[in-house]
């Protein structure tokens, strides 16, 4: 057995294509509508310092094809929900009859949100994520029905939150009051789930830049999220991946906006501190 496959079990080995099969991640530079630069390769964060040594987008494990279609809004399918979402950012809903931008302003004010959650919300007492602060207003703010977590509605919301930040460095806060739901997350990236017995560590940390099936696999990093998949042909928000990711362990999977996965995206983010928001992104 060779490094890549360390502490896998035979089930495993059999998937990854182990011998030798190592694709590099590409050698490239991402920079959106020519002027938005993308950091897609830096240092690890110190928490991350006994696991690896950089960390990387998923963009730069995609092939050219699916990576060109990230330079240019034209040219990526996602920017079309983004613009759906603007005009619901302006549309007054619910019985308030109020819309984002009343309280808000300018969708691009929101610029510098998304690269710092999930993250502790004093008034609330928890972690939060942004599905989690965009119901609360709607659903308290406005008077409106709350999205549902997964749903067009609300992905199209967080992919026009994250357009506004692209560049910006995710800075996910891991001490104070966030550490505990941080350390949960923690676990159950680590934790080995079904048939499999795999973690997510055993794919995204031990087996990145390795073959798995036809799939070139990545760090599993968010900071492109969400993400427009070229297989469902529309925006895919973190935890609906992290479901599928469950579900290919053969396990049962846990609920998008779970306690659970908001402290898993609260991790998982901050495996990605200090890479660019990239949202929305294309992937296969
Ligand atoms: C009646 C006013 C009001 C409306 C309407 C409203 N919000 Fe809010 N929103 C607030 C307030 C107040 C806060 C908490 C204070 C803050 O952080 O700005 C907040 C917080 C947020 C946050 C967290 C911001 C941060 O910096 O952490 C997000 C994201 C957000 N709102 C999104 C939305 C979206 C999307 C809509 C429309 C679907 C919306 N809001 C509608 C008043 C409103
Ligand atoms: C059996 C291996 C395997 C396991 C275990 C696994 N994943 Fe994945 N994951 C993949 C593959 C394959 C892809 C698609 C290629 C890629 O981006 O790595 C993927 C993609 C992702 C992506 C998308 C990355 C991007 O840039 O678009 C995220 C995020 C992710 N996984 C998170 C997780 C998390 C969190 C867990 C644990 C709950 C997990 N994965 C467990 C195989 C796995």
């Amino acid at each position: 057995m060779n490094k890549f496959t360390k502490g896998l079990g035979a089930c495993m080995t059999a998937i990854i294509v182990a011998s030798g099969a190592m694709a590099e991640p590409a050698d490239d530079n991402l920079v959106i509508n020519e002027d938005i630069e993308i950091v897609t390769r830096t240092a690890a964060p110190a928490h991350l310092s006994d696991a690896m040594d950089e960390v990387m987008s998923g963009w730069l494990f995609r092939g050219t094809e699916t990576r060109d279609m990230e330079r240019d809004d034209f040219d990526n399918p996602g920017m079309i929900f983004v613009e759906q979402a603007e005009d619901t950012w302006n549309a007054a809903d619910g019985s308030e009859g109020k819309s984002c931008a009343d309280c808000h302003g300018a969708s691009s004010d929101m610029a510098g949100v998304r690269p710092v959650y999930p993250k502790y919300v004093e008034a609330a007492g928890e972690v939060r994520t942004l599905e989690m602060q965009i119901n609360d207003c709607r659903e308290n703010r406005m008077g409106a029905e709350k999205w549902k977590y997964t749903g067009g509605d609300m992905v199209n919301m967080t992919a026009l939150l994250a357009s506004v930040s692209r560049g910006m460095p995710v800075d996910v806060a891991i001490d104070g009051p966030a550490q505990s739901t941080w350390e949960q997350g923690k676990e159950i990236y680590y934790t080995r789930f079904g048939q499999l017995e795999l973690s997510c560590a055993n794919c995204h940390e031990d087996n990145y830049g390795n073959m798995i099936r036809a799939d070139h696999l990545s760090q599993g990093q968010i900071n492109g999220f969400p993400t427009y998949r070229l297989k469902n042909t529309k925006l895919n928000s973190a935890h609906a991946r992290f479901k599928g990711c469950v579900r290919d362990t053969r396990a049962e999977t846990f609920n998008p906006g779970s306690p659970e996965f908001v402290a898993l995206e609260l991790y998982v983010g901050s495996r990605g501190n200090g890479l660019s928001v990239e949202g929305p992104s294309v992937r296969n």
